[in-house]
C-alpha cells in the first residue's frame, strides 16, 4: 500500500455538521483534499472530522461572527494552501407575510437574513481576502468561493418569504463578487439546489415533503447530498464556472405550495 500523500489543497466547508455540508466535506476528504469542517454544532463536526482522517479538522464557527470565520480559515491554511470555501451553513425559516396569527414576525425575518444572507456575505468577504493571499496557479487562479442559494430564490413558495428574500440576495451577490474578484483569480459561484434529502428537509412537515416529492420531474425523488458534493467538487475544478448561479434540481420548479 502506498503512503498517504500530503494534500496539496485545503478547503473550508461551512455547515459541515449536517446534510449538504457534511456530504461535501466527506467527498472532498475522499478525493485527498485537506478539509476544515465548520459549524455551530461543534461536537458533530469534531466527530466527523475524526472519521475523515489526519487531514481534516473541525472548527466551532458561527457564520455571522467575524472572528469565528477568520479562525476557521486560518485552520485551513495551516493544513495546505487554501483553494476554496464551500459555504453550506443556513437555516430554513417558514412564515407567511400575514398568517392567522397576524403579520410575519419581524425578528424571525431578521434571523433568516442574518444567518442566510449576512452569514453568506461574511464568509464571502473573509474567504476572498484569504484567497487573495494564496499563490496563483499557472493561469492566475487562486481559488473559489461556492455559496449555497436555493431554487426558493426564483420560485419561493407561500410561507418562504424570509428564506426566499435571503437566498435571492445570495444569488444576486454572485455576479458582482465574481466581477470584482476576477482580477485576483478568485471565482465566485452559487449552487441553487432543488430539494435534497437532508435533516433540514426531514424537519419539514410530512405534507410539505410529500408535496415537494410530487413536484419532482426526473429523477422522481429528492436529491442526494452526495450529488451536491460531486457537483461542488466539479465547480472547484472547472475554472470556466464563474459568476453564475447553477441550479441542481432535476428540472423541478416549485409550485406556490
Ligand atoms: N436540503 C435542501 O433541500 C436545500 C435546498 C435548497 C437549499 N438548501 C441550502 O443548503 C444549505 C445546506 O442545507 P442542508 O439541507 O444541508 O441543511 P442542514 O440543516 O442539514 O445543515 C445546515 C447546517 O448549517 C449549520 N448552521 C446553521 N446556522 C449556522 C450558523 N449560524 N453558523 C454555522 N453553522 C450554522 C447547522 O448547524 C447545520 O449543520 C443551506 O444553506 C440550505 O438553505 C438546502
Amino acid at each position: 500500500m502506498s503512503a498517504t500523500k500530503e494534500p496539496q489543497r485545503s478547503y473550508l466547508v461551512t455547515g459541515a455538521a449536517s446534510g449538504l455540508g457534511a456530504a461535501t466535506a466527506r467527498y472532498f476528504a475522499s478525493e485527498g483534499a485537506a478539509v476544515v469542517l465548520a459549524d455551530v454544532q461543534e461536537e458533530a463536526v469534531t466527530e466527523l472530522a475524526e472519521q475523515l482522517g489526519a487531514h481534516s479538522r473541525a472548527a466551532r464557527m458561527d457564520v455571522t461572527v467575524e472572528s469565528d470565520v477568520v479562525d476557521a480559515l486560518k485552520k485551513a491554511t495551516e493544513l495546505a494552501p487554501l483553494r476554496g470555501v464551500i459555504h453550506c451553513a443556513g437555516i430554513l425559516t417558514a412564515g407567511r407575510v400575514v398568517s392567522k396569527q397576524g403579520p410575519h414576525d419581524l425578528e424571525a425575518f431578521r434571523k433568516s437574513i442574518d444567518v442566510n444572507l449576512i452569514g453568506s456575505f461574511n464568509v464571502l468577504r473573509l474567504a476572498a481576502a484569504e484567497l487573495m493571499q494564496v499563490e496563483p496557479d499557472h493561469e492566475g487562479e487562486r481559488g473559489v468561493v461556492v455559496l449555497t442559494s436555493s431554487v426558493a430564490a426564483f420560485e419561493g413558495q407561500i410561507g418562504q418569504i424570509a428564506y426566499s428574500a435571503a437566498k435571492g440576495a445570495v444569488a444576486s451577490m454572485v455576479l458582482p463578487a465574481a466581477r470584482e474578484l476576477g482580477k485576483f483569480g478568485v471565482r465566485v459561484v452559487a449552487v441553487a439546489p432543488g430539494v435534497f434529502e437532508t435533516p433540514m428537509m426531514q424537519a419539514a412537515p410530512e405534507a410539505v415533503r410529500e408535496s415537494l416529492l410530487a413536484q419532482t420531474v426526473f429523477p422522481h425523488r429528492l436529491g442526494k447530498p452526495h450529488e451536491f458534493a460531486q457537483f461542488v467538487w466539479h465547480i472547484c475544478h472547472n475554472r470556466m464556472l464563474n459568476g453564475s448561479v447553477l441550479r441542481l434540481d432535476g428540472a423541478m420548479r416549485m409550485q406556490a405550495k
